[in-house]
């Protein structure tokens, strides 16, 4: 168990003032941990969940994320003790979805590769939920099964507006800007080749530290967001669980019309109440947002000829009911040293029965010179063809493989999931979608010759 206490206020004003102060974050370590964490001392009741009175006044409330029967595993769930219980708000009522969809049914999907330059920052005041724009996705929030896939681009902060997803956990993967998170369960402060994961339900508000921000979002509609088994590699390597960093408690009581957006089955809803939601006092429990810091990851590969399937890269994985078939597989493609002799070294040609949702965090792409923008996307979906591009093909099959190339400046990541991705009518008919996208492999030329081994 971690233990952390005498964590600050998220606000230090009093309960009649609606000004924010929000004070310094602190994390405790290790993916999955069952913490337990106290903004002030002797917060959490001892020896049981629920007391007939809690400390300080506060309310008891218990956030389930698993089925209460599911195997201790991977059973999560946290209480929190809190100002006063998350029912405390009116009615919702539906609003405007923005660019959200979770229609990925009624537009036909095309076997094409498809790319797109990265989304400008919108002109307009725009803050995180606003600034997202559904692109892709599969499956459905109601079976619990699929994800959509969302960009977002912003440039102002949420005041006094508090954000959940019912339908699925949300994995953000930081393009440009640094966001702070303040959540239920405590701050979060994440910059570009991080990625935060807010679990479904949890309750927050996105701030800006650099005036500007984008980025990627997969939102989980099926199981949460693990780390895979290692099998041979052992007791060590990819993404290690202590570098997974989750936030100490910390709270806000704090007097303010305050908004609440839901999204729920797919549609966004807002409900008005008087004080900030985020008045977590204390909590203990293993469902919580968490960080991780995608330069941290140990890259495994090959040190002898060809390299392994891209499932070496993976980070996290949503596992399906199919033992061994992921519904969701977080892979990225980090800084890494290529020492494979008397092989073609970028990624190779493939078709797979898995569909490839890419973005570019930082630098170039190895398989791909040109195009293929930080910011920008690309699917790939099952059985349409791929690789690397025609000058990056007659590069790699020239190069000496004597020695190893380094490849430095780059983070690149796939939402790779079991079922196609589906794009909305937006990302189709997008002005950022590459219409000449094909070109890039139709200098491939036919070097075949019969007479010559
Ligand atoms: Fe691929």
């Amino acid at each position: 168990m971690t233990t952390a206490t005498g964590a600050a206020q998220l606000s230090g004003a009093p309960a009649t003032t609606s000004k924010a102060t929000l004070m310094a974050t602190d994390y405790m370590t290790g993916f999955g941990n069952e913490c337990a964490t106290e903004a002030l001392p002797g917060a959490l009741p001892v020896g049981r969940n629920s007391p007939q009175r809690c400390p300080y006044g506060l309310y008891a409330e218990q956030l389930s994320g698993t089925a209460f029967t599911a195997a201790r595993g991977a059973n999560r769930r946290t209480w929190t003790y809190r100002i006063r219980p998350a029912a405390v708000h009116l009615p919702f009522k539906r609003i405007d979805n923005g660019m959200l969809s979770s229609d990925f049914q009624t537009t036909e999907t095309p076997p094409n590769q498809l790319r797109w330059d990265p989304l400008p920052i919108p002109a307009a005041p725009t803050d995180f939920v606003e600034g997202l724009v559904t692109f892709a996705g599969n499956g459905d929030p109601y079976a619990q099964s699929g994800c959509a896939i969302h960009l977002y681009a912003c440039n102002r902060a949420m005041v006094d507006r508090y954000f959940y997803s019912a339908d699925g956990e949300l994995l953000i993967v930081l393009q440009q800007g640094r966001l702070r998170f303040a959540t239920e369960l405590g701050v979060i402060e994440a910059e570009p080749r991080e990625i935060v994961v807010i679990p479904r339900g949890v309750r927050f508000r996105v701030e800006l530290l650099d005036g500007a921000a984008r980025g990627y979002v997969c939102e989980n509609f099926g199981a949460g967001l693990r780390l895979p088994d290692l099998g041979v590699i052992g007791s060590n390597g990819l993404a290690n669980p202590r570098d997974f960093m989750i936030p100490v408690a910390a709270y806000e009581d704090r007097a303010a019309p305050s908004e609440i957006v839901a999204k729920f089955m797919g549609n966004l809803w807002s409900a008005q109440t008087d004080r900030s939601p985020l008045d977590v006092v204390a909590w203990h429990g293993n469902f919580s947002p968490y960080k991780y810091d995608l330069r941290r990851f140990n890259t495994i590969g090959s040190i002898s000829y060809d390299h392994p399937d891209p499932s070496i890269f993976l980070v996290l994985q949503s596992q399906s009911d199919t033992p061994g078939v992921d519904s969701i597989d977080f892979v990225i493609f980090p800084p890494r040293i290529l020492a494979m002799e008397n092989t073609f070294r970028p990624p190779w040609f493939h078709r797979n029965i898995a569909s490839e949702f890419m973005g570019l965090i930082h630098g170039v792409y190895d398989a791909k010179a040109t195009g293929f923008l930080p910011g920008g996307a690309s699917l790939h979906n099952c059985m349409t063809g791929h690789g690397p591009d025609a000058g990056t093909f007659a590069k790699a099959s020239s190069a000496d493989t004597s020695k190893p190339d380094y490849v430095r400046d780059t983070m690149a990541f796939m939402f790779e999931t079991r079922c196609v991705i589906r794009p909305t009518r937006f990302a189709l008919e997008s002005a950022q979608l590459q219409a000449e996208y094909f070109q890039c492999w139709q200098g491939l030329k036919r070097n075949f010759d019969p007479t010559t081994r």
